[in-house]
């Protein structure tokens, strides 16, 4: 099976499944925590090189502070006891978003998780924490203007390969795959910029639902349409030149 060489997740529907079961919302969370560790291990396992979770969001700073609390309790909860695991499973960890907008605690830990998995050789793992598209284009285009006042750089050198180059994601490829649970089909300012060539999978199970039988799915999905992608483009291409 031909993998995404970049998969991206928007882990949607925590607060609905624990309203479904009659449970708050931070039971929601927590067991979207647990999916989320089968499916990193999973990942890495079948030998997927970039995993990217979009595990919270600019503007998931507007939601209860109570919400936000939990988010960053399971986060830090999740790091503390996963660091030795990701290790073991030879992943590395880092973050995209804006780290300004974080409790120095919470700092504290992913810094601690990326050094202790800084030479890691497998998997990538991503988690987009404090991430807007928006404010990522944003912050590029303010960078670039400045370069461009001090002389450093000319307008006539930005191409889109360079306006990548100052985005977070910079050293990764851009994601081949966007998979969203939930049902909802949107990105949520999520990866605006380099989504311009993804395939898309809208799944509707709930995230806290999610299995790494329907993981595998997916995957198998995103088989079918590249391998239909690489067969019959050639002979379309031929018979369109041909009419
Ligand atoms: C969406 O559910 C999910 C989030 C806002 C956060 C995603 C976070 C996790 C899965 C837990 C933390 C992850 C790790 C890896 C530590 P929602 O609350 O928007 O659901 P709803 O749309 O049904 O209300």
């Amino acid at each position: 099976m031909q993998l995404p060489r970049h998969l991206a997740i928007i882990m949607d529907g925590n607060g609905r499944w624990a309203e479904q079961h009659g449970k708050s919302r931070s039971h929601g969370h927590i067991k979207g925590t647990r999916v989320a560790k089968k499916i990193i291990q999973k990942c890495a396992r079948l030998g997927l090189q970039n995993l990217t979770l979009y595990a919270f969001s600019t503007e998931n700073w507007l939601r209860p502070k109570s919400e936000v609390t939990i988010l960053m309790k399971l986060l830090k909860k999740y790091l503390k006891k996963e660091t030795a695991n990701l290790i073991k499973e030879n992943i590395r960890f880092e973050t995209i978003g804006d780290r300004s907008q974080l409790p120095s605690d919470i700092l504290e830990t992913l810094e601690a998780s990326q050094k202790a998995t800084a030479s890691c050789t497998g998997m990538r793992l991503v988690f987009a924490l404090s991430y807007g598209s928006r404010q990522e284009i944003t912050s590029a285009v303010r960078h670039i203007a400045q370069l461009i006042e001090n002389r450093e750089l000319k307008s006539s050198d930005i191409s889109a390969e360079v306006f990548s180059s100052f985005l977070q994601t910079r050293t990764m490829p851009d994601p081949d795959l966007i998979l969203r649970t939930s049902g909802e089909k949107r990105l949520s300012n999520f990866l605006l910029w380099q989504a311009a060539y993804s395939e898309f999978y809208f799944s509707n199970k709930l995230w806290p639902e999610f299995s790494e039988e329907d993981l595998l799915a997916v995957l198998q999905d995103f088989n079918l349409r590249e391998r239909r992608f690489g067969q019959v483009r050639p002979v379309e291409t031929h018979e369109q030149l041909n009419h």
